[in-house]
């Protein structure tokens, strides 16, 4: 079962991860997750988890001391001489300062065994934090996008979902995760139910026509259109043996 902590000052924030079915994994026993509050490992009457910046400027920055001891819980008897990467905890540190985080991101993520997520806030976490962690563990700063959040905790929310559901087990439909959109570096084909007609909108007659060669062609060509139309890096990213004759004439 994969664990996941996460580390938080507002661990209300990851009350969504109840719902849904990343939720109903945790009650199947699929993935095992907890949210901590950072201000329990403070030791003064206010709780205080920040502190100025050393060199001046605007804003704070959280305090080493509280998070160190957080660590040290989350990671508990983690052995740090285990080789096996997949069961060496990972510290994942939200952030836009980090790596991209992409579906190739979440499926080396999802193999592993336990993930701690350290969400920041103010104007970041001390940096020494992340120094001494990379010493016992694999050390990911994340950002999810290339804007800025208040904090980690919406960008957890989003990592997490994107991981989880790839565990088996989560999705009833595994077979509906090949088809999706940055799976293959194609983004995915459109999608039609019933009724054939809506306000004037005609469901495409090839979806209606029963031939599953066509409809798969169909659907090919769409999925190379979008790709090329919104996301024409992806498609120049694409291995060149990925794309057949047919493929090339779209
Ligand atoms: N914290 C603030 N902005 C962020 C982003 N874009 N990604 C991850 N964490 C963040």
């Amino acid at each position: 079962m994969m664990r996941l902590d996460v580390l938080s000052i507002f661990p209300e924030y990851l009350a969504p991860l109840e719902l849904s079915l990343i939720g109903r994994a945790q009650d199947k026993g699929l993935l095992g997750l907890t949210v901590h509050d950072l201000r329990d490992w403070t030791h003064d009457r206010h709780r205080t988890v920040d502190d100025t910046p050393y060199g001046g400027g605007a804003g704070m920055v959280m305090k080493p001391e509280p998070w160190g001891e957080a660590l040290d819980a989350a990671l508990g008897a983690a052995d740090s001489s285990v080789t096996d990467p997949t069961s060496r905890p990972v510290l994942i540190v939200p952030s836009p300062a980090g790596e991209v985080f992409t579906q190739q991101t979440a499926r080396e993520l999802a193999a592993h065994e336990h993930l701690v997520f350290a969400c920041g806030r103010y104007e970041g976490i001390d940096q020494r934090v992340v120094d001494w962690a990379a010493e016992r563990m694999e050390v990911r700063p994340m950002s999810i996008g290339d804007y800025v959040l208040n904090g980690g905790e919406v960008a957890v929310l989003v990592m997490v979902e994107a991981i989880a559901r790839l565990l088996p087990g989560v999705i009833g439909n595994p077979e509906s995760l090949d088809e999706e959109s940055h799976e293959d570096g194609l983004l995915e084909y459109p999608v039609y139910t019933k009724p054939a007609v809506w306000r004037g909108h005609e469901v495409p007659a090839v979806l209606l026509s029963g031939d599953h060669g066509r409809v798969a062609r169909w659907r090919r060509d769409q999925r190379l259109r979008r790709t090329a139309q919104t996301r024409p890096d992806l498609l120049a990213a694409l291995p060149q043996d990925s794309l057949d004759g047919r493929d090339r004439e779209v």
